[in-house]
Order: structure tokens, then C-alpha cells, then sequence
């Protein structure tokens, strides 16, 4: 008998523990608490401990809330899980009466289980909606960009996407749409196939136009910007924040905001050089194997 898969194997378990550093009685938030991976280590960390860890959870994903939830029930009321966006991370401290935390985490991008589950349309395989939708209460799809969006806002798109030749990609969508409008993957790929997208020797022709496509619908780049933006002001003087990325479109903001940060002597960069998996752990777990860490710490000066 053959086991279901885990909900998501979480990345770099070890290495966000040793720049995080969890503290006895310290408070931590998860932003992407996903399947509970990552907090199920910090929390059982602490476990011994007199006064352990407490850990606030957030996603955008109901399921994956719920999900969370069963995975963390045995640490009780040590744990509080809400659906919402980190880019309101601030709000919903304050709501629960919480100033700063101790330490953040945030590991971007969506979760294997979204991606398995055909119906949400995370993949390129054939016949999938267009939906790609973390927060399925949310009105915009995939498909409703490809179908809707004027020509220069899916150019404007495609390009700050990395996506090449973005403004024949449009075109041809907004040719295309007039025909038949776009419904499920196999709409799309028959379309890139026809223009020849993208190298073929390293990336599926599809690959970064479903990811703009992704990074549009659920406003990843605005919702990563805003959480950044908050920084240091969530974290108490001396706590730490860890982002895990996975694309340069991730990656490169942490990047940037951790060294105007820097300049600006709020914060102190803990990862000099960027951290990646160790080959053990991308041969057990593919989809590490573009995981990019990154941690700073407030300065205790403020
Ligand atoms: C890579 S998974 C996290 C997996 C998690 N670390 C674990 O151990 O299972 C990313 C999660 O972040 C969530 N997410 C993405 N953008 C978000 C946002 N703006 N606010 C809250 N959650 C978000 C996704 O729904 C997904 O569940």
C-alpha cells in the first residue's frame, strides 16, 4: 500500500531554525504557515522548555489553514492560525494586540499540495483551468487576465515577468481571445507552442509565462513588496526575519530591501552569501532545488 504524499515537504527546515534562532517564551510568526511544516519544527523546538515558543501562522489559503490546524493541534493554544495576506501582516498583529515578534518567517510561492491539485490550475499540464487562485475567494483568474486585460497591460506584464518576446506574447493573446477565449491550460500551451517560447534546453517553454501568470493573479510581487516594506517595525530589536525564494522575482526584492535596510542601519544582514539546499536535500526533494535563503536581524540600537 502506497502512502498519500505530504501535504508539502517544507525546505531548508534546519537552516531557517539556526538564522531564526527561536528564543525560550519568544513569539514568532510564520506568513506562509502552508502545511505547518516549517512551524512544527520551531514549535517542537521549545517543546521541553518552561515557558515555550508561540507561533502565529498566516496563509491566504483557506485548506491550507485547515491543514495547519490538524498538523499543529497537539501545541494547543500555543499556536494561532488566521487566513490572511502578509502584506497586512501589520494589521493583523495589532488586531490580536501583538506589537512585534521576535521572529518572522516567510517562505514564498505556492505549497506542492496547490500545485498537485489539478483543479486549482497551479500546473502546465493539459486540460487544467486557468484558475491559479492561492485565496480561492478572490475574484481574479488566470484566465480572466488572458481573457480581459488590455494588450499593454499583459505586455507591461510579461515584461516586468521576464518573459520573452512579451509584446508578441500579447498580441498574439489578444488575436487569439478573439477567436475563442482562453479556458484551460491546453488554450495556452497550444498558443506558446505555435510562437516557439523561451529556451527549450533549460525551462519548459511555459514556464515563465504561467509563472507571470501566477504572479499577477494572486499580486505575489505587490503582496511581497508590502511585507517588506514593514520591515524592520514587526520584528522586536534583535529579532529575525527569514524569506525563502524560489525565482529572482522573489528573490531580488528580499535582496534589495535587506540592504537599503542595511544602509540605513536598521537591520543586519545574517546571510553574506545567499543560502541554498545541500544536493542530499534537492535529491530528496526536487522542488528545492531552486530555494534561495535569505535572513537579516534588527538592530537592537533602535
Ligand atoms: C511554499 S508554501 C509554504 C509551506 C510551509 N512553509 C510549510 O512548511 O508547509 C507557501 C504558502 O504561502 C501562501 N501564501 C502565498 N502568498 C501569501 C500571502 N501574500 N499571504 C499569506 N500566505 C501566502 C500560499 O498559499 C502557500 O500555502
Amino acid at each position: 500500500m502506497s502512502c498519500p504524499p505530504p501535504f508539502h515537504q517544507p525546505v531548508m527546515v534546519a537552516q531557517c531554525l539556526e538564522y531564526l534562532a527561536p528564543r525560550e517564551n519568544g513569539l514568532y510568526l510564520d506568513c506562509t504557515v502552508g502545511g505547518g511544516g516549517h512551524a512544527e519544527a520551531l514549535l517542537g523546538r521549545s517543546t521541553a522548555c518552561r515557558t515555550p515558543t508561540r507561533l502565529i501562522g498566516l496563509d491566504l489559503d483557506d485548506q491550507a489553514i485547515l491543514e495547519a490546524g490538524a498538523r499543529l493541534a497537539p501545541f494547543g493554544d500555543r499556536v494561532t492560525l488566521i487566513a490572511a495576506n502578509f502584506a497586512r501582516t501589520g494589521e493583523v498583529l495589532a488586531r490580536l494586540g501583538v506589537g512585534a515578534v521576535d521572529g518572522l518567517l516567510a517562505d514564498l510561492g505556492v505549497s506542492s499540495w496547490q500545485f498537485d491539485q489539478r483543479e486549482r490550475g497551479f500546473t502546465f499540464a493539459p486540460d487544467v483551468p486557468l484558475d491559479m487562485r492561492m485565496n480561492q475567494s478572490g475574484q481574479l483568474t488566470a484566465a480572466e487576465i488572458l481573457n480581459r486585460w488590455r494588450l499593454d497591460e499583459l505586455q507591461a506584464l510579461f515584461q516586468r515577468s521576464e518573459v520573452p518576446r512579451s509584446g508578441r506574447l500579447a498580441g498574439a493573446i489578444v488575436v487569439q481571445r478573439r477567436i475563442a477565449p482562453f479556458r484551460t491550460s491546453t488554450d495556452l500551451l497550444r498558443l506558446l507552442e505555435g510562437l516557439g517560447l523561451a529556451n527549450r534546453r533549460t525551462f519548459h517553454p511555459a514556464t515563465l509565462v504561467f509563472q507571470a501568470l501566477r504572479l499577477a493573479t494572486n499580486r505575489e510581487q505587490e503582496n511581497l513588496a508590502l511585507l517588506l516594506s514593514q520591515l524592520p517595525s514587526l520584528l522586536k530589536p534583535g529579532g529575525r526575519c527569514v524569506f525563502l525564494s524560489y525565482h529572482s522575482l522573489e528573490d531580488r526584492p528580499v535582496k534589495q530591501a535587506f540592504r537599503e535596510r542595511e544602509v540605513d542601519g536598521s537591520m543586519h544582514v545574517l546571510t553574506r552569501r545567499v543560502v541554498r539546499p545541500s544536493e542530499e536535500e534537492v535529491r530528496s526533494n526536487p522542488r528545492a532545488r531552486s530555494a534561495k535563503l535569505r535572513a537579516a536581524e534588527r538592530s537592537t540600537a533602535l
